[in-house]
């Protein structure tokens, strides 16, 4: 039988995410480091380890079916591959810096400077839009260094913590692209290879969700139930069940962890007690 072949990063700041996922999809891998490639034990799919600028070529030539990428590097590398699904993980954006003591007002600093770049195509797309002619330097790695050694004016990076910029004595001045982990896949999977992947994206979409959603059990008096059920909608309606004693009901539901505090604040104005939040490991609407 066919196998999925799921590319993921080899060692950066997506592959540890990306091996969680798969881990809370319950696919399993056998550990070994140095490994470039790897059959799951539980699940028709195949790991290859690779370079996250490597994936998109390897999935729009059909040696990867399916990968977990940033968003970035998908928006450079324009190949032909399918965005599946957005991750919220590896969250960080690809900006333009320049040395601290310059004097930025606003983007035309560039006009006719030269900016250091690994993301040449999404950089020049920028300056166009902006009507700015600048060049683009490209270098592979290290770029925050470009500016201190005269090789260019500015530079444009991913930042995620800021750290890198700053310890090398620049500034961010403009955004570009907001990124964050993505599901990538080839537009033209083999038909076998298809449930596969749909597989795959409903374990990933039940594994999201539940990472946004608590269940919450609580005591309510019978007099505030109506009140109570308004403030907790769940996932149909809340689950109400009597207790043993008195004129006090077990209530169950979902909550989205967003809306957390303030519905445990207007809970606890209706007097409801005992309350538990717990964790939801999938969830399946
Ligand atoms: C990026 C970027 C910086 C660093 C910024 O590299 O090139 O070096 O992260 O992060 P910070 O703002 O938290 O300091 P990354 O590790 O993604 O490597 P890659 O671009 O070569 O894949
Ligand atoms: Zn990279």
């Amino acid at each position: 039988m066919n196998k999925l072949r799921i590319a993921i990063q080899k060692s950066g700041r997506l592959s540890e995410d990306s091996l969680k996922l798969l881990k809370d999809c319950s696919i399993k891998f056998p550990k070994g480091k140095n490994k470039l490639i790897a059959s799951s034990t539980n699940f028709p799919a195949e790991i290859l380890y690779l370079r996250d600028d490597d994936i998109p070529q390897y999935i729009e030539e059909g040696i990867a079916d399916v990968g977990i990428l940033g968003l970035n590097v998908v928006q450079e590398v324009q190949k032909n591959i399918t965005i599946n699904q957005y991750l919220g993980f590896s969250r960080c954006r690809l900006s333009l810096a320049v040395p601290r003591e310059t004097n930025f007002r606003d983007v035309s600093f560039f006009e006719g400077k030269k900016i250091a770049t690994s993301y040449p195509f999404l950089t020049r797309q920028f300056l166009e839009k902006n009507g700015i002619n600048a060049e683009i330097e490209y270098i592979s790695g290290s770029v925050e260094i470009a500016p201190g050694i005269g090789l260019a004016s500015g530079i444009c990076d991913l930042v995620s913590t800021g750290g890198t910029l700053f310890s090398n004595g620049l500034k961010e001045v403009a955004t570009i692209l907001e990124s964050e982990a993505v599901v990538v896949s080839n537009p033209d999977l083999a038909e076998d290879k298809k449930p596969l992947l749909n597989k795959l994206l409903f374990r990933i979409s039940s594994t999201l969700k539940a990472k946004n959603y608590k269940y919450i059990l609580l005591n309510a008096p019978n007099k505030q139930l109506e009140k109570i059920i308004e403030v907790l909608p769940g996932m149909k309606s809340p689950t109400v069940m009597p207790l043993a004693s008195g004129d006090w009901s077990s209530v169950h539901s979902v909550i989205k962890e967003n809306d957390f505090w303030e519905v445990i604040d207007q809970l606890r104005e209706y007097g409801a007690q005992g309350i538990l939040v717990v964790p939801i490991e999938k969830m399946i609407l």
